[in-house]
């Protein structure tokens, strides 16, 4: 006689059981199970027990009832508590239709328990393990401290496996394309990516110090030179400087460098890997993407990043509104500034607080104030409508019940003020989006920018200055454009990239020109000029923010959704307790004496 064909085992069953919950269904019905997870939720009716046992795929509803337990095993389910863990053996069986649960994955079954087994207690969780949307969250300190049970929750583990899913997909995509991944140290250098180095003490060599690195800038290019010419690494980096939401003191980018390339490798590289990550992050991403000016950008948004998902723009009102009889205009023309701003169809419904609001926006990105006018049918009101004469609200294209929100200075001011008052105007108005998901490069970054009188890298140091520009480098290098280009994604900035100087000579001049003493040259980048001196090939690359990229496609606000042990914005690690104070046996082994204030 032929036996019949065992069960084949299901890819989740281990030892202690048989299958993950998430995927069980009405196909199993009559199947004899044993399944392992944490209490969800308890109910006691009269005697019959339900119990929702939950694991990382999903939850399923157990029942547990004196006609199949002994009193040993029932014993247990009584003194079962919240987050306990357990293992139940039974029977798969299908819920009376009444009775089914369709809010549930698994709602049309149930397991009728046969036995019971407490693997291990759980303390009385310090913050409850999130049930359901309508559940209030706990504060965000309490989480990060209990982070495990945080961690529990449903949402923080699908935003952890969708990164992994993405990770893998990241590393598909690149190995069918011929890129290697490279490991670059950790323990390193200064980089120079225009934020802090951590520091890390030598003990062998006191006085000494490694730095974490930036990112792996200076390596990625090295291995160019090394003939390795398609490299793909998912680094991380740290960075010690400021926290926003969207910044990390460690992150994570995809980092890519390619020999004999131009720009438009990259980015239809980079293209296409958005369109399979789009697919697995289920949103929209079809090439080619637009693509901009940075000096364009700057014009027509205020930002190197606009959010392209609204139509609202800049416009230029100088000539116009210099005719008006106002001497805040005027002075700012005459001060070599420009008077721009944008034109709200229908923002006269905005309360005068509502634009105050806006106004406050422009001011914290660094503007002195907007001056704004409604334009009515009895004329106007706001500040800037006792200087507004019909040709005036005419050439800015007011119509009645329009708001004009005006800036008037030089562009470094005007810009991120305009760029700020544009994402409150938005908001507040609740302005219809164009499109869901705004895609778009922002190309030709100036190579240099100023502050207090001194010339920085843009980027970092080491792009490539556009051809054309070449020859004011020295004379004018503020006017001079590199071929560098970031990828924005409904505002966010999720990569940043650009062709690298390969010609040693050119690599000094540049940094020459950020200041850089020849000795201190050779002193900070000998290594590299060593490698760009041996028969560099032209080469060039792109860092993704792979932890924006998956708050981004998720939609969350904040990047500690998508890393299960993040810093605070002050860069502490709540749950371990970081940073800590060494002990005077560690300080003195590494000759080193702490201060603390
Ligand atoms: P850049 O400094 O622009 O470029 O970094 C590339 C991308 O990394 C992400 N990112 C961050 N994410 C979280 N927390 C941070 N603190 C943080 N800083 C940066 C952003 C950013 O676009 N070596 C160059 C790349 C290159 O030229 O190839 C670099 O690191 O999404």
């Amino acid at each position: 006689m032929t036996q019949p064909d065992p069960q084949p085992r299901d890819r989740t069953a281990t030892a202690l059981r048989t299958r993950e919950l998430g995927g069980i269904g009405e196909a199993d019905a009559g199947s004899q199970m044993t399944l392992v997870g944490w209490v969800h939720r308890r109910r006691d009716l009269g005697g019959l027990y339900f119990v929702d046992l939950r694991d990382r795929s999903g939850i399923i509803q157990v029942s547990l009832g004196p006609d199949v337990l002994d009193d040993q095993a029932l014993e247990v389910v009584r003194s079962l508590g919240s987050e306990d863990v357990i293992r139940i053996e039974g029977e798969i069986i299908l819920r009376p239709e009444e009775a089914r649960n369709p809010e549930m994955a698994t709602g049309a079954v149930e397991v009728r328990a046969r036995g019971i087994e407490r693997l291990n207690r759980a303390e009385t969780p310090a913050i409850p393990v999130f049930r359901g949307p309508e559940d209030e969250l706990p504060s965000e300190k309490l989480r990060l401290r209990h982070r495990h049970l945080d961690l529990r929750r449903a949402e923080l583990q699908q935003n952890l496996r969708l990164r992994h899913r993405l990770i893998l997909a990241v590393r598909n995509y690149f190995d069918a394309l011929g890129f290697v991944e490279v490991e670059t140290p950790i323990l390193t250098k200064p980089t120079p990516e225009g934020a802090r180095d951590y520091l890390v003490p030598s003990r062998v060599h006191p006085g000494e110090f490694y730095a974490l690195p930036q990112s792996p800038q200076i390596y990625k290019q090295i291995l160019m030179t090394a003939g390795f010419d398609r490299y793909l690494q998912i680094a991380r980096c740290f960075r010690d400087e400021d926290l926003r939401a969207d910044r990390q003191p460690e992150f994570t980018q995809i980092d890519l460098e390619a020999a004999f390339v131009d720009s438009d490798d990259i980015l239809e590289w980079v293209e296409g890997l958005m369109v399979d990550l789009a697919q697995v992050a289920g949103i929209e991403a079809v090439p080619p993407f637009h693509r901009m000016g940075w000096q364009e950008s700057m014009e027509r948004y205020g930002s190197d990043r606009p959010d392209l998902r609204w139509e609202l723009e800049i416009d230029d009102w100088t000539d116009l509104l210099v005719t008006a009889d106002s001497n805040i205009l005027k002075g700012a023309v005459e001060k070599g500034g420009r008077i721009r701003g944008l034109r709200i169809v229908d923002g006269a419904r905005l309360s005068r607080r509502e634009v105050e609001a806006i106004e406050e926006e422009a001011k914290k990105a660094g503007a002195p104030g907007l001056l704004w006018a409604k334009r009515s049918a009895d004329g106007g009101s706001g500040p800037l409508s006792r200087w507004m004469e019909e040709a005036h609200w005419e050439g800015t294209g007011a119509g009645e019940g329009d708001l004009l929100l005006v800036a008037a200075g030089p562009d470094r001011v005007t810009s991120p003020a305009l760029s700020a008052a544009r994402g409150a105007v938005i908001d507040t108005m609740e302005l219809p989006k164009v499109r869901e998901h705004a895609w778009l490069w922002v190309l030709d970054f100036p190579l240099f920018e100023e502050e207090d009188g001194a010339l920085y890298a843009n980027h970092h140091p080491f792009v490539l200055p556009h051809p054309e520009d070449r020859e004011r480098l020295e004379s004018d290098p503020l006017s001079v454009r590199g071929i560098a280009y970031d990828l924005v994604y409904n505002g966010s900035e999720l990569g940043s990239g650009s062709l690298r100087i390969h010609d040693p000579s050119l690599q000094r001049t540049v940094l020459g020109i950020l200041g850089l003493e020849p000795e201190e040259i050779d002193r900070k980048f000998g290594f590299l000029l060593e490698a760009l001196a041996s028969g560099a090939p032209p080469h060039g690359g792109i860092a993704l923010g792979m932890d924006r990229m998956v708050k981004d496609f998720l939609g969350v606000g904040s990047l500690r959704d998508v890393i299960a042990f993040p810093k605070t914005t002050a860069a502490r690690a709540l749950y371990e307790g970081a940073p800590t104070e060494a002990t005077p046996e560690a300080l003195a082994e590494l000759r080193l004496k702490a201060e603390t204030s």
